[in-house]
């Protein structure tokens, strides 16, 4: 086994779990859509070996989803749209100036 610094200095994981239908889940509320949207807006900043945007199984808080959980900050996003997603990154990363 062998042990090394994480290359990332943020973990973002997007749960996509789906449930049955009546059942509350992030998939089931357009999650998909908002790993899409974090991974293109970590791609376009030049943030891809930074910031790792993961998708995810159940986080065990389905009832306020769609979440993404940061660490090693521990924040959780919940009820996330893709139209959130400019701010989360820019929680952690300052836009470039234009
Ligand atoms: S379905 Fe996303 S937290 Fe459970």
């Amino acid at each position: 086994m062998n042990s090394s610094p994480c290359p990332f200095s943020k973990m973002m994981l997007v749960c996509l779990n789906e449930r049955p239908a009546g059942e509350p889940s992030c998939g089931g509320r357009g999650s998909k859509a908002v790993a899409d949207a974090l991974k293109k807006l970590v791609n376009d900043r030049g943030l891809k070996g930074t910031i790792r945007v993961t998708k995810t199984h159940c986080l065990g808080l389905c009832e306020l989803g769609p979440n993404v959980i940061v660490y090693p900050d521990g924040t959780l996003f919940s009820g996330v749209a893709p139209a959130d997603v400019p701010a989360i990154l820019d929680k952690y990363v300052k836009p470039e100036a234009k």
